[in-house]
């Protein structure tokens, strides 16, 4: 009897600590930016795609042919409160002389490149210079002083080329040294831990002293996760950098999600799925980064956007990233399009304090 009430009481209070951590972390000043539904807006799109000739052609639909509008159309509209207007100016303006880094997989080079996208649109005679090199990309405003940066790794923490194999190793995290001292980091990662044959870019998986063949690859993301939080609870100074984790970006391959036949994919979608809800629930890796950044010591703001992503069903470029030769594509977003809204929800956050 004393036992168990001790038990109840010690879940009890886990539980209202969780929920407590949570809402620290994903709602802000009583209302949930995240928790809202899409409305057709005529003002949108923010931009015209054929301003930024930076852009990667597999984010340009319109060019390779999409004929549909309505997507371009779509704003995200809060259920308990009105959010801001991206304003490209005030965001150089309080980003002068600092350095902002996306690190992660394609996702977040699609956010990248919306974010320079729009602030160029914003400001188009402001002096520019753009760099690929590689897996890190440099956008800078050179009258601002304002580099945006985008690092590309899919897993944050290392894989390694060793004699037996290419080891991907959940307990190390190389990378951190070139994030330090970045103003605001922005992470994402998810996709890759799916792959497996010739698209699976290791061997290996090592933890600890351990090698293992292959593992749940929900168990290793979380691992990996635990890494990466890890260094941020080391290595971050809350007072210098702002730290996100782009919440984990859907795809819609599969129509049964959300209610329609089995072997309807993306393709033909242009309209989202209207309502606050997606029929197809949470995702399993979403719930898991949730998780990881619940237990952290440093403040992390989650971008909380799989549940409005998920309900763009529509956005995606199909067979229009490429022109068609690259088949289906329902994982990216078109630009303009549904990154524009994280990109404007990451504004949003940063304006607030
Ligand atoms: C949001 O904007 C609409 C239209 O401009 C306005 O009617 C409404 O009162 C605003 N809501 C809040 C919570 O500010
Ligand atoms: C690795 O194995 C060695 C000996 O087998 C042990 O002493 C060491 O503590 C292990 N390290 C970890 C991180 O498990």
């Amino acid at each position: 009897m004393g036992w168990s009430f001790s038990i109840s009481v010690v879940l009890f209070l886990t539980l209202l600590i969780q929920i407590h951590g949570s809402g620290r972390s994903f709602i802000e000043s009583g209302c949930n930016l995240f928790q809202g539904s899409w409305v057709y807006d005529n003002s949108y799109p923010l931009y015209d795609i054929s301003m930024c000739p930076f852009i990667e052609p597999e984010f340009d639909c319109e060019s390779h042919g999409r004929p549909d509008k309505f997507y371009l159309k779509y704003r995200w509209q809060p259920t308990g409160c009105n959010l801001t207007r991206f304003n490209g100016e005030d965001f150089l303006n309080r980003l002068r002389g600092k350095r902002l880094m996306f690190v992660g997989d394609s996702l977040s080079l699609n956010q990248w490149q919306s974010l320079t996208c729009m602030l160029h649109t914003a400001l188009p005679f402001a002096s520019y210079s753009v760099v690929r090199n590689g897996d890190f990309s440099i956008f800078t405003f050179t009258t601002y002083n304002v580099k945006l940066m985008f690092s590309r790794n899919a897993f944050l923490v290392d894989i390694v080329g060793e004699k037996n194999g290419r080891v991907l190793k959940l307990d190390s995290i190389g990378a951190g040294k070139t994030w330090k001292g970045i103003d605001v980091l922005i992470f994402d990662s998810w996709h890759w831990w799916l792959h497996t044959g010739r698209k699976q870019p290791w061997d290996f998986i090592q933890v600890g002293n351990q090698t293992f063949r292959d593992m749940d690859r929900l168990v290793a993301y979380e691992k990996a996760l635990t890494t990466w939080a890890k260094w941020v609870d080391y290595n971050v100074n809350p007072a210098k950098t702002r730290v996100f984790f782009q919440g984990v970006s859907p795809d819609h391959e599969n129509a049964q999600k959300w209610g329609e036949h089995a072997g309807n994919t993306c393709l033909g979608q242009s309209r989202p799925v209207l309502g606050s809800k997606y029929p197809g629930g949470p995702l399993p890796a979403e719930l898991v980064l949730e998780k990881v950044l619940r237990s952290m010591k440093k403040p992390v703001k989650l971008l909380d956007i799989t549940t409005l992503s998920q309900l763009r069903k529509d956005g995606h470029p199909s067979i229009y990233g490429t022109g068609g030769h690259r088949g289906l594509d329902c994982s990216h977003w078109c630009l303009p399009g549904v990154p524009d809204t994280w990109n404007v929800l990451l504004y949003a956050a940063l304006i607030q304090k």
